[in-house]
């Protein structure tokens, strides 16, 4: 039976799938969801996902729900609160390529997602099962897009969706989303750091607790790698790229990758590199350092606001898979970021500035000879060209 546990290896504590309890009650670690074995075999659950796509069942159309098999799979037909998320493309990089010092690159652009950002395939499986749980009102705090993203599924769902934002930090266009949707919104004082601790101190229990703490929000974020194997034929790249800031879509890729290669899904899997903001950098700093505690940045400071965080909570379980795939850890500066963005605009993909932390950290490892000029590379792109239109504006005027 799926169900909870402790993502602490040697704690092994368990609970019901859905208790609503954020930590483990033995050690205070996070919980993950702990998924059966498929029933079918890796070659017919691989014929199965494809096929969905040629169905209008609204599993089959969200890129999140069509591969069920892999998450909590509890809510039927009429359970999922879905906006047709996922299924998003691989874009090839062309003019970037000289940038990255690559002969092949891909993008995952998960900011083709309805609400502009890769939020959107957790939330769609934290919303259903706050619906599940019979919540009423649901909230997170946010640097905007998960805000953005949950005030949307909240509305799809008929619940409360309210968010804590950073006050004067979050772009105006991440603000304007989230009302748009019609989320009651709270400004704090401080960092992303502030908001979520104000959140997690209120210890409301009318309210559904939406960050990446979550362990659904965990489940929905893993569709994206499976989705981007199927995408590359299930060859394996050599390297997966993404940005890091509170650590729970890294956390999510390495479970996938994880329970991927234990289901027999694939034989071997990328090696996971998660590149930060140096203004906002604990666990390039850990890693470097070769520490084995994380140590939070107090006053974490970068343009790329999505990802201005200095105690990313997920950090652990980020690491689990960076272990797993034999990754790595590293940080850009806003200088690299910002050329990089330019180059992803001048290729006709556009993203926001967090995610260009993929491509400046390619750069930084082909020009160093970490990562070779014939490797396969995928980057994730998690935001939207026009989340953050301030920031062009600034930058090309
Ligand atoms: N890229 C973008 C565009 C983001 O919005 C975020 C996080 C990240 C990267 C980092 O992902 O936290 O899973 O490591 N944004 C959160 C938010 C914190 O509130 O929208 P992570």
């Amino acid at each position: 039976m799926t169900h909870l546990r402790c993502s602490v290896t040697g704690c092994g504590t368990t609970l019901d799938l859905h208790d609503r309890a954020l930590a483990c009650p033995k050690c205070g670690d996070l919980l993950e969801v702990v998924i059966d074995q498929p029933q079918a075999d890796p070659n017919a659950l691989k014929h199965l996902w494809l096929s969905r796509r040629a169905s209008y069942d609204p599993r089959d159309t969200s890129g999140v729900w069509r591969f069920r098999e892999l998450l909590p799979d509890v809510y039927g037909p009429t359970g999922v609160v879905s906006l047709a998320e996922g299924n998003t493309p691989l874009v090839r990089g062309q003019k970037t390529l000289g940038f990255a010092g690559l002969n092949a690159l891909s993008f995952k652009h998960l900011g083709w997602n309805p609400t502009g950002s890769f939020k959107d395939l957790g939330m769609t499986a934290g919303i259903t099962e706050a619906k599940f749980v019979g919540a009423k009102a649901v909230a997170c705090a946010s640097t905007g897009n998960t805000a953005a993203s949950l005030a949307a599924y909240a509305a799809r769902a008929g619940v409360v969706g309210r968010v804590y934002l950073p006050a004067g930090q979050a772009s105006a266009n991440k603000l304007a989303q989230a009302l748009d949707y019609g989320a009651e919104m709270a400004q704090i004082e401080g960092s992303f750091d502030d908001a979520l601790n104000a959140l997690l101190n209120a210890n409301d229990p009318d309210l559904y607790f939406l960050n990446s703490i979550n362990p659904f929000r965990i489940e929905g974020q893993k569709t994206a790698m499976i989705e981007m194997l199927e995408q590359l034929g299930w060859e394996i790249p050599d390297y997966l790229v993404v940005p890091g800031g509170n650590l729970g879509n890294s956390s999510a890729f390495g479970k996938a990758f994880i329970e991927m290669k234990k289901f027999g899904l694939v034989e071997r899997v990328p090696r996971m590199v998660i590149v930060q903001a140096a203004g906002a950098n604990p666990l390039a700093r850990m890693w470097a350092a070769g520490a084995s505690e994380l140590e939070p940045v107090a006053k974490p400071e970068t343009a790329a606001t999505a990802i201005r965080i200095g105690n990313p909570r997920s950090w652990k379980k980020s690491l689990q898979g960076v272990r797993f795939s034999d990754g790595f850890v590293l940080d850009v500066s806003d200088e690299e970021i910002g050329e990089a963005k330019d180059w992803i605009g001048r290729d006709g993909i556009g993203c926001e500035p967090a995610s260009a932390t993929t491509l400046a950290g390619i750069r930084k490892l082909t020009a160093s000879g970490k990562i070779e000029r014939d490797a396969k590379v995928v980057a994730i792109l998690t935001g939207h060209v026009l989340k953050d239109t301030e920031y062009i504006i600034k930058r090309r005027s």
